[in-house]
């Protein structure tokens, strides 16, 4: 049995919409339920619908053996799990944004709201430029609005959440996708079924990109 974890939202419904022609893992998932886990015995898999947060803790401790989670998530911890395909889904940005009275602002060390604290630390230190972290869990755009930071650093998808608050992107970090994870340890006792999940996602993205 594959087990293979989805992040709940936007990736969930993308994968499942993927996979719908492929005998092998179609047409398991029901989105429309309330319910989290979907197996079917008969094609020998299990997918698991998971908070995006939480998702590389089942893979990494081999409660799943694969999980489709995105690249912020990955790149916020240090996650001991392989990491083997871009799937070219759920695609958006990190980036740095504010009020556009803050872009050039010169402080000592400027207050940064994010729920991504590694990201935007790694990304300052790197730029040699002091700040605070404020760590909020989500809605941080709210924070410069009113007055809790300077500015923030959060994922940018359309970009209506920042226009519709009046803020603007300073800098972008990096570009952001769903990506596959496996444990390590499955990666070697299922290998071909592994491979065989991602050959289909590469034969849907037209046979390109295996990271
Ligand atoms: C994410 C992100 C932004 C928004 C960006 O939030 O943190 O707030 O989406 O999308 P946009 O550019 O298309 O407007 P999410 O919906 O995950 O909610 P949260 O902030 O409560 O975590």
């Amino acid at each position: 049995m594959l087990r293979i974890a989805i992040a709940k939202g936007r990736t969930a419904s993308k994968v499942n919409e993927m996979l719908k022609d492929s005998n092998e893992f179609g047409n398991i998932m029901d989105l429309k339920s309330r319910k989290l886990i979907f197996s079917s015995e008969e094609k020998n898999v299990e997918f698991i619908l998971v908070k995006p947060s939480d998702l590389p803790v089942y893979v990494e401790n081999g409660a799943v053996d694969v999980g489709i989670v995105g690249k912020d998530i990955l790149m916020e911890h240090n996650y001991s799990v392989y990491e083997l395909y871009d799937m070219k889904i759920s695609t958006c940005k990190m980036a740095v944004a504010g009020p556009p009275e803050n872009k050039d602002i010169v402080l000592s060390a400027r207050k940064i709201a994010t729920k991504y604290p590694t990201i935007a630390s790694e990304y300052f230190k790197k730029k040699m430029e002091r700040i605070e972290i404020i760590k909020l869990d989500g809605s941080v755009e709210m924070a410069p609005l009113l007055g809790l930071s300077h500015a923030i650093v959060d994922i940018v998808e359309t970009g209506d959440t920042l226009r519709e608050n009046g803020l603007i992107i300073y800098e972008d970090i990096c570009d952001i996708s769903a990506r596959v994870i496996v444990n390590k340890i499955s990666y070697k006792l299922k290998n071909s079924a592994v491979n065989r999940l991602i050959s289909t996602f590469d034969k849907i993205n037209g046979g390109v990109s295996i990271a």
